[in-house]
């Protein structure tokens, strides 16, 4: 098969982390999302990946040169547009790469689920369908497109954001497509699959629908992302050990070098740190840390989980609670300091005493004054909160 990855658009939804960083070079677990679908695609012997960007700029550039090099047997091919060509345009755009009788995974760069592209794809030729998408049931599905198949997947109806419900089979942004789709698309013009080239194919009743997979979140948005953590971390915890190990120690050769924190394993390297480092903490459920020695530095009587990623070259203090968060790299935490639910971006420095809650997001290099709380604030680079906030605020 061959490859697209859609990862234009501005991410104007993950701001202020978006401000420093393209989307899909935001880490979700220590390992910029790109990376997730990167490897899903490659582990099925795709030779060459295209990446349809709208923009690009040099640190996806840096990124992409490190990834080619560090990989010999897939090579990422990057398709630039003048303009953002939406979700079908890109497609056409990149034709002359995905020409053939190859059927072509189309996937969105800003979601994550286990990526069942194999069985998808034997799906799509065991239906002999024109367009497969991966299906997901979801609780809110109008942020979303939806799909109404029959009992044999076949889409009856595609609903793209739907402003009443029809349904909460959504699309999760992982297809696989004929490239006979190519044909559909006009070219250097603006084009939507959902709105424009699916519908077409529900009427020609080629298009159909496959559903596995036990989690599946969009990360556009603030607490999808912090939620998106969560939800990988707890899968990573439940496939069995094998394939798990497998998965981790791939991600220590390139990235992450991260590993999910066993219980027995915790209370070994907590006694390593005691001898070490003087140092006394406890881990609760899932925590990620990176593998590199006296990268991360953890206080005393820290209490750390579950569902908590902290970044290489972190620092923090003595008695902080820390769960349900993402600690990019480089961040300083003083002492007796609480984050919950929240991220708390690259370079940022954090005082004593502070609290930082409830769906906060700090950008890259913010700084947060002693005895400072902020619940559900965003606060934009570089700049400084010295004084507490309560209520949902942006500081800008
Ligand atoms: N190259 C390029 N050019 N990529 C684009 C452009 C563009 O102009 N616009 C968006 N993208 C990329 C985004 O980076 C993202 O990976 C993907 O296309 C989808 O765009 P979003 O803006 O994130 O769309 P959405 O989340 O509102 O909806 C889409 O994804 C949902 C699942 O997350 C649709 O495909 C929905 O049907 C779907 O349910
Ligand atoms: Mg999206």
């Amino acid at each position: 098969p061959k490859a697209l990855i859609l990862a234009g658009g501005f991410g104007t939804r993950l701001r202020p982390l978006t401000f420093s960083k393209p989307k899909p070079l935001v880490e979700l677990l220590n390992k910029p999302m790109l990376m997730h679908q990167l490897e899903a695609i490659s582990k099925l012997g795709v030779k060459k990946i295209v990446l349809a960007v709208s923009d690009i700029g040099e640190t996806l550039q840096t990124f992409i040169k490190q990834f080619n090099q560090e990989n010999e047997t897939v090579e990422v091919i990057v398709s630039k547009e003048d303009y953002p060509l939406g979700t079908a345009g890109p497609i056409k755009l990149a034709e002359k790469h995905l020409k053939g009788d190859d059927p072509i995974f189309i996937v969105n760069s800003d979601i994550i689920c286990e990526f069942p592209l194999k069985e998808l794809l034997d799906f799509h030729v065991k239906k002999q369908s024109t367009v497969t998408i991966l299906g997901f049931k979801v609780e809110n599905p109008s942020r979303y497109g939806v799909i109404i198949p029959d009992k044999e997947g076949r889409v009856q109806r595609f609903v793209e954001k739907p402003q009443t419900f029809v349904g909460n089979l959504i699309n999760t942004g992982v297809v696989v497509i004929n490239s006979k789709v190519l044909e559909l698309i006009p070219e250097n013009k603006f084009c939507s699959l959902e709105r424009e080239i699916y519908p077409q194919l529900v009427d020609k009743q080629c298009i159909f629908c496959f559903q596995k997979g036990s989690f599946w979140i969009d990360l556009g948005i603030p607490t999808d992302y912090i939620f998106g953590a969560q939800l990988y971390m707890n899968y990573l915890r439940n496939t069995n050990r094998d394939e798990r190990n497998e998965t981790l120690n791939k991600l220590q050769q390139k990235f992450l070098k991260s590993d999910i924190i066993e219980n027995e394993m915790i209370e070994k390297e907590t006694q390593q740190q005691q001898q070490q480092q003087q140092s006394n903490f406890k881990i609760i459920g899932n925590v990620i840390v990176p593998q590199k020695e006296n990268s991360v530095k953890i206080g005393k009587g820290c209490i750390l989980g579950p569902n908590v990623v902290i970044g290489p070259n972190v620092t923090i203090g003595e008695g902080c609670r820390i769960f349900n968060s993402t600690i990019l790299e480089n961040v300083t935490i003083g002492n007796h300091t609480l984050v919950e639910g929240s991220v708390v971006g690259w370079k940022s420095k954090i005082g004593n005493w502070v609290q930082i809650r409830n769906n906060s997001v700090l950008g890259l290099d913010v700084t947060v004054g002693d005895n400072c709380v902020l619940n559900s604030v965003s606060v934009c680079p570089n700049k400084s909160a010295n004084k507490s906030i309560w209520e949902k605020t942006i500081v800008l």
